[in-house]
């Protein structure tokens, strides 16, 4: 699925967050643990660098345990970095994140040095929120929409801990077509962005081949999970709907109505605890749309008309030309 983004105070975005980061020594990325690989802002990745960076995967109450270890393991084993899950509604854990942060930039610390960190995110991953159970109120929110405040916030998460908050970081162009989807089915896109239909289609595929056991018991459907994971994609929305309800004056099923209850069930975690890639599946989808991506470039450039060179000069008479004068108007 394509969806175009990056709306123009974006750019302001993206400059502030450059210029911010120059006297930053830990960044926080906040990633959705159901999707860490598309929640991963390519922008972000390159503007951060080479700096000491703490991937906190959020939302883990709602992402399979499983997988989130396998994530873990995946970005613990990279330089500079460290990993750690988390439910942002609980404060014992939000709390590891400083003692994380130290140990990221163990010469930083005290009032001469306080340690500054960034917290970055993609919109709707869990910022404020986990904000508010750090500090223990209701945090300001550094919102990503034109009109809310758009100002960076900082805040002391001790004495010698200083937070800074930047406002959700789109990106230009979602290179991998599955990332899309994921971000739209889990909410960080905005609902005109999307089809849901089309997005519910691409979640159901996942779940078929993933979870198929968890479409079987929250629809009641009577197939087996094997029938189920062998379905087609539209059949087994249709059936889903048909089960919730999903019709149109006349007993007609509204596939649109349908998308949405698979939508809306997904985000609120009714299918229990679900991601949607692996790091490796992750890898795959990513290396395949650069592929893809390199492919459309060269077929474009083969495309484009060779740019016409210099005029070859007209021979002279005395050279053998035709003896008859330019034409005044070539
Ligand atoms: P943002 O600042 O990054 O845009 O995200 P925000 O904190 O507003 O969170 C977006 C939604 O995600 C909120 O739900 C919030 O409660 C939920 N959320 C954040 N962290 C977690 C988490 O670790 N686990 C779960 N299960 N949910 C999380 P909402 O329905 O939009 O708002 P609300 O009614 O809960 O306030």
């Amino acid at each position: 699925m394509s969806v175009q983004w990056f709306p123009g105070h974006m750019h302001a975005t993206r400059k502030a967050l450059a210029e911010r980061l120059k006297t930053i020594d830990v960044v926080i990325e906040l990633l959705d643990a159901r999707l860490p690989g598309s929640s991963a802002n390519p922008l972000l990745a390159e503007l951060i660098g080479e700096r000491p960076t703490l991937k906190v995967l959020n939302k883990e109450d709602l992402a399979d345990p499983a997988r989130t270890a396998q994530w873990l393991a995946h970005y613990n084993a990279q330089a500079r970095t460290r990993a750690i899950a988390l439910h942002a509604h609980t404060p014992g854990p939000a709390r590891a994140l400083v003692a994380e942060c130290r140990r990221l930039a163990p010469h930083r610390g005290g009032m001469v040095k306080p340690l500054r960190v960034l917290i970055a995110g993609i919109p709707n991953v869990g910022k404020s929120t986990l904000l508010n159970t750090l500090l223990g109120r209701r945090a300001a929110k550094a919102a990503d929409e034109p009109g809310v405040t758009r100002q960076e916030q900082r805040v002391a998460l001790a004495d010698d801990v200083y937070l800074y908050d930047t406002p959700g970081l789109l990106w230009p162009k979602i290179v991998v077509p599955e990332s899309g989807d994921w971000l739209a089915a889990s909410g960080a896109v905005g609902r005109n962005a999307y089809d849901e239909e089309l997005v519910a289609l691409a979640l159901l595929r996942v779940l078929q081949a993933d979870y198929p056991d968890r479409l079987q018991a929250r629809y009641r459907l009577p197939q087996t999970a094997d029938a189920i994971a062998a379905m087609p994609a539209d059949e087994l929305l249709a059936a889903i709907g048909r089960k919730r309800g999903a019709l149109l004056a006349g007993g007609r099923l509204d596939p649109h109505k349908a998308g949405e209850v698979l939508l809306a069930d997904f985000r609120a975690g009714a299918l229990g605890r679900i991601t949607l890639e692996t790091p490796e599946r992750y890898a795959a989808w990513r290396e395949a749309a650069l592929q893809a991506e390199a492919r459309r470039q060269a077929e474009r450039a083969a495309r484009r008309p060779v740019p016409a060179g210099p005029r070859p000069r007209r021979p002279s008479a005395a050279e053998g030309g035709p003896a008859v004068p330019p034409d005044p108007g070539s």
